[in-house]
């Protein structure tokens, strides 16, 4: 990478790309949990699955190697937000597509669609938690989509979203709850 060849202008957005600073305690890495009392997704884990998140289901991970690996059955974002705590080289990074999906980036590949959202994500402190947030495209937050499969995809929370169904009054805004975890990486790879 030349940073020779990146105009001046551009180097703010550059920097936000860039992998995350250490974990620390004021801005650890940390798993998510929905919360919306009286709902569906009240108290549901955050998984990676497919390049997408969802509300429930699994962690979708692999490992290239016999052994040595983290377990993988957890997602695990690293400090602010904007990549996920993986070993894989390169790492994974976490946007919000064009569509609207939160999303992340295949092992090996630093591709992400034109049109994407690479932040602002955050991690703000709490008391006993912390919360997960997405302040790009003027959204408050999160919120999670029904699919045709029953599931539950995590988006933006913007009115303009594709979401799968059509129908953008169907999901619902949720709080993100982030639990600091342990600041070594969680799976060798999502996928
Ligand atoms: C993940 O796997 C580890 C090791 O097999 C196990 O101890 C742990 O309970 C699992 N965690 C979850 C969230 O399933
Ligand atoms: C949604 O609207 C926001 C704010 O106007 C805009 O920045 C963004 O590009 C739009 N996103 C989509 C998915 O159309």
């Amino acid at each position: 990478m030349k940073f020779s060849l990146v105009p001046s202008f551009l180097l703010p957005l550059w920097a936000a790309a860039a992998p995350a600073a250490p974990a620390t305690p004021e801005n650890p890495s940390f798993s998510v949990m929905s919360t919306r009392s009286g709902s569906p997704i009240h108290f549901l884990p955050m998984n990676a699955a497919g390049q997408k998140f969802w509300l429930g289901g699994e962690t979708t991970s692999y490992c290239p190697i016999s052994e040595g690996c983290p377990p993988g059955n957890q997602t695990v974002f690293g400090p602010g937000g904007y990549g996920l705590n993986v070993m894989v080289p390169g790492g994974q990074q976490v946007y919000v597509d064009p569509n609207g999906a939160l999303s992340f980036t295949q092992a090996h590949s630093a591709y992400i669609p034109q049109g994407s959202a690479i932040g602002p994500f955050s991690y703000q402190p709490g008391q006993n938690w912390g919360y997960y947030i997405f302040s790009g495209w003027g959204a408050s937050g999160f919120m999670a989509c029904p699919t045709e499969d029953n599931r539950w995809q995590v988006f933006a929370a913007v009115q303009n979203a594709t979401v799968p169904k059509g129908n953008v009054a169907e999901c619902l805004g949720f709080n993100a709850l982030a639990n600091t975890a342990d600041s070594s990486p969680a799976a060798w790879q999502y996928i």
